[in-house]
């Protein structure tokens, strides 16, 4: 099998494409055949050491994958070889094969290709934590996605379409701003040009008239659009901590949330899912069901060859990409 290993932290252009044997399968596992390896925000930072976890060097970066099933363990029942599925691995992803515990693996619906599967969960479910879970949205109200042309930025434009809400979606790029329109946002906003305070409390009024500003902000960018993003809230608005795609975690000035009654709320998919498996199964499913539905439609993402994974991270980590990206291996 083929791999993409990290072998010491640093640039991306130090990673290495390696021939390994493939691993035992274990009882209660299952083999699969990767032909879509998703690339995550955080997989480029993990390989340069600039995430919070560092794993144990060396090692296979990669969460999210799709393919089908190669051999099934000892003890695993209701699948068979040649079943198309996805899975999230934590690490070892970035490879023509991986070994998983097969609880952790799911059927990929027809509705899906193998490259939407591998990259659907974790935008989606940070997507969907965020506006139903965390801020418990209803229909009509007004949320404006930052960074909406990015994986869970175009993830909550789609979501927030489901749930009835009127999306604003801000980002750089004219490419960006039409994929999230196309995905359902009612207006766009140009972050390298507008105020966008003042646009989005313009576009809140022409929506809702007599509203005081947005009624959520989903910030998966933080940096300088933060505070701007924070005084366009209106009353009770709440500002969702996604994440710091920018590179600068923002501070956020205490009289901006005490103005107008708004909060600020923590969005932590990955340990809240840790911690409630349960919970986030049976989200995961509400969100299965939506895309068998046809109700949510995750983007197509644009492919890879295994041997251009660092440029697959590095092209989103400098903001060229639109939606996702996989590796085809
Ligand atoms: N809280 C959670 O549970 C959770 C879960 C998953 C991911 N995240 C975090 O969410 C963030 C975004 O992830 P993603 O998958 O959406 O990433 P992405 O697809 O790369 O999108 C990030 C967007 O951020 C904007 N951006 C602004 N300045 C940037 C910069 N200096 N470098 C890169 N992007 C910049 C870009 O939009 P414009 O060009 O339009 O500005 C880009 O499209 C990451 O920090 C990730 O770790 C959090």
């Amino acid at each position: 099998m083929r791999v993409v290993s990290c072998s010491s932290f640093g640039p991306l252009s130090e990673l290495t494409v390696e021939e390994r044997p493939s691993p035992p399968l274990p009882p209660g596992c299952l083999r699969i055949g990767v032909t879509a390896a998703g690339v995550n925000f955080v997989d480029g930072l993990f390989v340069q050491g600039k995430y919070q976890i560092k794993p144990p060097l060396p090692f296979v970066p990669g969460n999210e994958v799709a393919g089908e099933v190669l051999e099934v363990g000892e003890g695993v029942t209701g699948v068979v070889v040649g079943e198309r599925v996805f899975a999230s691995v934590g690490l070892g992803g970035f490879a023509s094969e991986v070994v998983v515990d097969a609880r952790r693996v799911l059927r990929t619906p027809a509705q899906l290709t193998d490259g939407q599967a591998a990259t659907f969960v974790q935008s989606y479910a940070t997507a969907w934590f965020a506006l139903q879970h965390r801020a418990r949205m209803s229909a009509g109200a007004t949320v404006l996605v930052l960074g909406a042309g990015g994986g869970v930025g175009l993830a909550a434009v789609d979501v927030g379409r489901l749930m009835g809400l009127r999306v604003l979606a801000a980002a750089s790029t004219a490419g960006k701003r039409a994929a999230a329109a196309e995905r359902g946002a009612v207006a766009t906003i140009d972050t390298s040009g507008e105020d966008v305070k003042e646009r989005a409390r313009a576009l809140a009024g022409e929506l809702v008239p007599g509203s005081t500003g947005v009624d959520a902000v989903y910030d998966p960018v933080g940096g300088d659009l933060a505070e701007a993003a924070l005084r366009s809230l209106g009353e009770n608005g709440q500002y969702l901590v996604v994440g710091f795609a920018s590179g600068r975690i923002p501070q956020l000035p205490a009289n901006q949330v005490l103005l107008r009654n708004r909060r600020v709320v923590g969005v932590d998919w990955g340990a809240w899912a840790a911690r409630h498996t349960v919970d986030n199964a049976a989200m995961i499913v509400e969100i299965l069901t939506a895309v068998e539905q046809g109700e949510l439609r995750p983007v197509e993402p644009t492919p890879y060859p295994l041997e251009d994974a660092a440029r697959a991270m590095e092209d989103q980590l400098e903001r060229r990409v639109t939606g996702k990206t996989v590796l085809v291996p």
